[in-house]
């Protein structure tokens, strides 16, 4: 892994609106990150196209655009072929895409990166308000579109929140197997979470009303987190299924039959069918739950990929002097400038 102090640069101000109602601006200031290398054994990579990248999408946006920057971090640092790795930053349409690039380019000067422009009005007629305002935001459900958004170049993709930090080469999880020989289309990878109760994500109008819940009756449907996802984007494309989410969420607009943002219409169309990633690429849930944001603690086993899912962000939590053990382990990916970074240079 390459070392290297982290350099400064001057102290730069960076508006960036935040929705299409109000423009709030926020100064963000963020000190540039070292230059990773590719070890010798890495293959080449000359073009996005080309078949050894590993390709990685988020969204980017004012409210967690700290998280996203500790994010694309933790993916180079830990990483054997960093150089191998392209962003895909999708952005809302009310954000400035010029600041986006600047803010990126200014941390990461050496990242291979794309910016994306989501139109928020695709969705907004589509959201429906959940247990918790920020999963409303139109940016969560950019996910959706990453098929059409993306080159289609890009055959695989691995989706990453921007709550969440790597300590493991993301190449690995890129790799998930899908399954070679079944005739059945897998189309998605995704830690499964068995033992979490299904039944609750969907509302009793739902369960009640047969035409709907059949949709299950053929599939051991397990819960799993669409925070952390591989997809591959060329069977998405054939199957079209953004059509078959937005289908969902259509539905949802006329009679509710789920409480939770952009997530359920993903359990509706996959659960049950998704091949399955080892529990240690999505140590969730570290946010707390959806009301308080009480403290987490790990889940048993490795970890590959530490996920602040729920209320609580630990840079919120580290800034309020309220942090929870966990959150010290975010700490060492936070770009953001301090003053007291400013005094020491
Ligand atoms: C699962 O959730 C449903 C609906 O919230 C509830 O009625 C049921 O008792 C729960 N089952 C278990 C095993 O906890």
């Amino acid at each position: 892994m390459p070392s290297s102090t982290l350099s400064l640069i001057p102290t730069l101000l960076l508006l960036i609106s935040t929705t299409t109602t109000t423009t709030a601006t926020t100064s963000y200031s963020f000190k540039e990150a070292p230059k990773f290398y590719n070890s010798p054994t890495c293959p080449p990579v000359t073009t996005i196209c080309s078949g050894n990248a590993v390709h990685v999408a988020m969204t980017l946006d004012a409210a967690y655009l700290r998280g996203s920057m500790a994010a694309i971090l933790s993916v180079l640092q830990h990483s054997s072929c960093p150089e191998n790795i392209r962003f895909h930053f999708v952005a809302s349409s009310s954000a400035h895409t010029n600041n986006i690039h600047v803010i990126i380019s200014t941390s990461f000067p050496y990242l291979n990166f794309n910016v994306y422009t989501f139109d928020d009005s695709a969705v907004l007629g589509l959201i429906s308000t959940s247990i918790r305002s920020a999963l409303d935001c139109p940016l969560n459900y950019a996910r959706n579109y990453l098929a059409d958004l993306l080159p289609t170049c890009v055959k695989k993709v691995v989706y990453l929140d921007s709550d969440l930090v790597l300590v493991d080469d993301i190449a690995k999880l890129a790799a998930t197997p899908f399954g070679e020989t079944d005739n059945n289309d897998i189309v998605l990878a995704a830690p499964e979470y068995c033992n979490a109760n299904f039944t609750s994500y969907f509302t009793p109008t739902f369960w009640s009303n047969p035409s709907l819940s059949i949709t299950f009756s053929d599939r051991k449907a397990c819960y799993f987190n669409t925070g952390v996802m591989v997809i591959d984007l060329e069977k998405w494309r054939e199957g079209d299924y953004t059509t078959k989410i937005v289908e969902w969420m259509e539905l949802q607009k006329r009679m509710r039959i789920y409480e939770l943002g952009s997530l359920p219409p993903f359990l509706l169309v996959f659960a049950g069918k998704i091949a399955p990633v080892d529990h240690r690429w999505n140590q969730h849930g570290l946010g707390g739950d959806n009301f308080e944001g009480l403290c987490r603690d790990l889940h048993p086993g490795p970890v590959s990929l530490l996920h602040w899912s729920g209320k609580g962000k630990p840079w919120v939590r580290l800034d309020e002097n309220r942090a929870c053990p966990l959150d010290a382990l975010w700490a060492p990916y936070d770009l953001l400038q301090t003053s007291n970074d400013v005094l020491d240079s």
